[in-house]
């Protein structure tokens, strides 16, 4: 359905019974974004955590039946934890081999992601020199924070935001706990594209699900655009727009 924001802005809502239902129809976007017809690689932001994984067993699925290819696409990642090597088991570019580019056949060299080991700075203007010279972002994939952050733009982040070092807000450093042996092991900073980047491309697809994400859904969309809440600056964002969530996320949702 079409779903207008307070700011007029008219975006695809899809609502599913389930979350894996809702990964289907999120793959379907990926997919078919893959198969328009472009003289460049298309150019795609990955989301990790719980709330892609169904999009990424989609378009695996697909890619096995052997009706999808990646091998004109390219790859960033919208984050990384500061501190952690790529191979590590909580890196979001181990995550992303592990529940995606392995099983495809994304060539090695379009995989794009901050480098969580270098000097912070220096790894930022490097990240954003790698989006500018891939001609930006054709589709971001975004999950959303219980506090509303998106990409790790946690509440304060500025819409002007770019590449940058971040400290993560104790919510989101409680909500990925569970991925970590140890509190302390949970990292406290990331690199994260900012919300300028996610505002530049050219199409956005935000998944959500579960209850512990209704509110945070509502204020994004039906809220005050505000750096409170920095996903509800997706109601400025002047591309497609689509947002897909399950029941139990749409609940604080007026629709
Ligand atoms: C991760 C990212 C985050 C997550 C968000 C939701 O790359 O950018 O914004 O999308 O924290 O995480 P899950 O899906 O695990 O609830």
């Amino acid at each position: 359905m079409l779903f207008k924001t307070p700011t007029e802005k008219s975006l695809e809502l899809i609502v599913t019974p389930d979350h894996a239902t809702a990964g289907t129809a999120a793959a379907e976007i990926v997919a078919a974004l893959i198969a328009r017809a472009s003289t460049r690689p298309v150019t795609i932001a990955y989301a990790t955590g719980s709330s892609p994984r169904p999009i990424y067993a989609e378009l695996r699925r697909r890619h096995e039946a052997g009706a999808l290819s990646f091998k004109n696409t390219r790859a960033f990642l919208l984050d990384e934890y500061v501190g952690l090597a790529p191979d590590h088991p909580n890196a979001f570019a181990h995550f992303m081999e592990d529940n995606l580019f392995r099983f495809v056949d994304l060539p090695a060299a379009r995989r794009h992601m901050p480098d969580g080991l270098a000097e912070p700075d220096a790894a930022c203007a490097a990240y954003e020199n790698e989006i500018h010279g891939a001609g930006g972002i054709d589709l971001m994939i975004l999950g959303i924070g219980g506090n509303g952050h998106i990409a790790f733009n946690e509440p304060g982040a500025p819409k002007t935001s770019r590449t940058r070092r971040v400290t993560l807000a104790e919510e989101t450093r409680r909500a990925n706990r569970r991925f970590f042996e140890k509190d302390e092991d949970v990292p406290t900073h990331a690199i994260t594209i900012g919300i300028a980047n996610i505002l530049e491309a050219r199409a956005a697809l935000l998944i959500a699900n579960g209850a512990s994400k209704a509110g945070a859904v509502a204020q994004a969309l039906a809220g005050p655009v505000t750096a409170d809440v920095p996903a509800s600056f997706l109601q400025e964002f002047e591309g497609e727009l689509s947002v897909v969530i399950d029941d139990a996320a749409a609940a604080s949702l007026k629709i």
